[in-house]
């Protein structure tokens, strides 16, 4: 059996950091009250997220909600709050994700300060962080101190995984998920027993109305509001791992579960008998939900377009770093010069229409039958994979901030030389932990 408890220690904060984490709050609070007051604003900080819940693992970050009252429009509280985040952290720098809210550093530590409403349980929000502090409210009045630990574990199990985190470059679970899971389903053996056991999608409670609303892979009704899938950000990708990973440690538990993830680290092509293209694109200065929704759109319409050219795809992978690095693997480089388009039965009354769209010489030969088909050799539209790729760019719209800067899209045949890529580490290295 593994001693949770001789895990955890190592990775929750010790009583220098516990001094540091209320210390920094109390501060930031105080001064935040002074500047309201100052102000004659109606609005309360609120200290939300891990911290509050006492689910924070070694160097999690402060989150602190300022919460208006609800007779300030919406642009007032966003305008107020952002000016006060920037008066109590001088050099936090102003991020918008959702919602706008400053985010900035004190001795080391990060902080979120994100202006709210205020709103009751199972009432309208108008943005989804108003329902943060209710969030808080619930963990703390349904989460007692045994079980915490068995939050900060899965915590640890989920990060050390890779599947820990809500954020769009991970689609992962987030603190709040790993702690409705934790209240909901007992203790953290009982979590990962659910998932190892789990067929198809996860959904709790298994009567929600939401199940058939929604087709996230993971559903979890929100207890502060019940219209709402805490877990709507989980990839399929991700539940699967999350099963794989229970039962491998289920079967046979070990440490190097909760150890820290492999960092990633740039690798130089090895030749695979594929043919590999790294496709780079110049990173806009946004923050890294938004960067990533677009960078993986982008890479999904590179994708399908390799795929509808007729190249053999194999598999794509990427990565954000100094600049947007998306790499894609197909079979070889080259197509032949003809693509064979496969029509309808000739059967069918829709044979005749193909027949008329390829006829007068449009096709390289046919239409010509083959067993019950009426087919074509059409010209392949491109025959090589850096043709390909430009026009899957230049005829899509790659994202808001991302088709401005298309036109400098590079693409890279790393075969050539010795230069470590960290998109090549990461597609080399994919592996479930073992
Ligand atoms: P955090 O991402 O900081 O989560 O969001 P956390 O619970 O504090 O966990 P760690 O320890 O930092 O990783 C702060 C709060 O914002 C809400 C939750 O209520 C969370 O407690 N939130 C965040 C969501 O409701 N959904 C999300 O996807 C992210
Ligand atoms: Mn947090």
């Amino acid at each position: 059996m593994i001693d949770l408890r001789e895990i955890l220690l190592p990775n929750i904060p010790d009583d220098n950091e516990k001094r540091e984490i209320s210390e920094i709050t109390e501060s930031l609070i105080s001064g935040i009250r002074q500047i309201l007051a100052r102000d004659g604003i109606n609005a309360t900080p609120v200290l939300v997220g891990s911290t509050a819940k006492h689910t924070n693992l070694k160097n999690a970050d402060i989150d602190i909600f300022i919460v208006f009252d609800r007779k300030f429009s919406e642009r007032q509280m966003e305008s107020i709050g952002i000016r006060i985040g920037h008066e109590v952290l001088p050099d936090g720098i102003e991020r918008y994700a959702e919602h706008p809210y400053v985010s900035g550093y004190i001795r080391g530590r990060k902080i979120d300060l994100v202006p709210c409403f205020r709103i009751e349980s199972n009432t309208r929000i108008i943005s989804s962080v108003d329902r943060t502090p209710l969030h808080t409210e619930y963990v703390l009045t349904h989460l007692d101190e045994k079980r915490r630990n068995d939050v900060l574990a899965l915590k640890l199990f989920m990060k050390s995984i890779g599947v820990y985190g809500s954020e769009i470059r991970v689609q992962g679970f987030s603190g709040y998920v790993c702690e409705l899971l934790v209240i909901c389903l007992g203790s953290f053996q009982k979590v990962l027993e659910r998932f190892a056991s789990q067929k198809g999608r996860l959904v709790i409670p298994e009567t929600t109305p939401l199940a058939a609303k929604y087709r996230s892979p993971v559903v979890i009704e929100d207890p502060t509001d019940s219209s709402r899938n805490a877990a709507a950000a989980i990839s399929l990708e991700n539940l699967s791992i999350m099963k794989i990973e229970s039962r491998l440690y289920l079967h046979s538990p070990s440490k190097s579960f909760f150890t820290k993830p492999q960092q990633e680290k740039p690798l130089p092509y090895k030749d695979r008998g594929t043919c590999i293209r790294i496709v780079t694109l110049p990173k806009p200065d946004l923050v890294d939900d938004v960067i990533y929704s677009q960078a993986q759109r982008a890479r999904k319409i590179l994708v399908e377009h390799i795929v509808d050219t007729g190249f053999h795809y194999m598999d794509s992978e990427l990565y954000v770093g100094n600049e947007i690095e998306i790499m894609i693997e197909t079979e070889s480089a080259t197509l032949p010069g003809v693509t064979r388009h496969v029509g309808p039965p000739v059967d069918t009354p829709n044979s005749m229409a193909f027949i008329m769209k390829w006829k007068d010489g449009k096709s390289v030969r046919g239409p010509y039958v083959i067993d019950d088909r009426i087919c074509i050799d059409a010209p392949s539209v491109a025959r090589d994979i850096e043709t390909a790729i430009f026009s899957a760019f230049s005829g899509a719209n790659i994202g808001k901030n991302l088709d401005p800067v298309k036109g400098k899209a590079r693409i890279i045949d790393p075969s050539g030389s010795d230069t470590a890529y960290m998109v090549l580490g990461k597609f080399y290295s994919r592996k479930i932990h073992l």
